[in-house]
């Protein structure tokens, strides 16, 4: 349970490596990127990813490396996908494999299913999936701005819990809910 106050604890900011810094906010949903290309369908793990303006847009770091990266800007089309905690350990063997040598569908035994307006695929074992299009590449900056077509979710998937991934292999699994609507008395129009 979070305490409603606290004292506060002893100041001891201490310098931190800037290069990782960006373990600061990066823990945001792990999400799976699904894509089709040339009729195969294939997964990658992510986790930098931003929401940008107060539309479903979206921001993807995504490398040229990844076998992703060629379906994604051939394409212009993904989903986005949030999976539960339960698949933390099949989430990350996705992101340490590639498309160009394995069906990852296939091998992590996740069900795909024929989105809307897109043709990669959503996820079905994931408990929130956003079918999206490529409005901006950032080729400088290993950047794709998304815009969001269509969401789904699954609210009576057994384990609504996310994880996020906060640097060096380390992820949380998320903890207690807490339910704070009476609170956002500026904000109630968006609850
Ligand atoms: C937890 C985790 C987070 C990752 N986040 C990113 C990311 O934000 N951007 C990226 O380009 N690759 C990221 N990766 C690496 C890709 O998932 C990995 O290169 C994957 O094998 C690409 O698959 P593909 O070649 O089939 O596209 C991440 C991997 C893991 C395990």
């Amino acid at each position: 349970m979070v305490p409603m106050t606290v004292k506060l604890p002893k100041p001891n900011l201490q310098e931190f490596p800037l290069e990782r810094a960006f373990t600061f906010v990066e823990s945001g949903p792990v999400i799976l990127v699904s894509t089709s290309h040339k009729r195969q369908k294939n997964l990658m793990t992510l986790s930098w990813h931003t929401l940008m303006d107060f539309e479903p847009t979206l921001g993807l770091t995504l490398g040229p490396w990844n076998h992703s990266y060629t379906a994604l800007l051939e394409t212009g089309e993904c989903v986005m996908a949030v999976p539960p905690a339960s698949l933390l350990t099949k989430v990350i063997d996705i992101g340490n494999c590639s498309g160009s040598q394995v069906d990852k569908f296939k091998k992590f035994g996740l069900t795909a299913q024929k989105a809307s307006l897109v043709k990669a695929p959503l996820v079905a074992d994931c408990l929130k999936n956003l079918e999206c299009r490529v409005v901006e590449h950032h080729k400088d900056r290993n950047f794709f701005i998304l815009e969001g077509l269509k969401a789904w979710h699954n609210p009576t998937a057994p384990d609504q819990r996310t994880f996020h991934a906060v640097g060096d292999g380390i992820f949380i699994i998320d903890g207690e809910t807490i339910d704070l609507k009476r609170r956002m008395t500026k904000w109630q129009h968006c609850i």
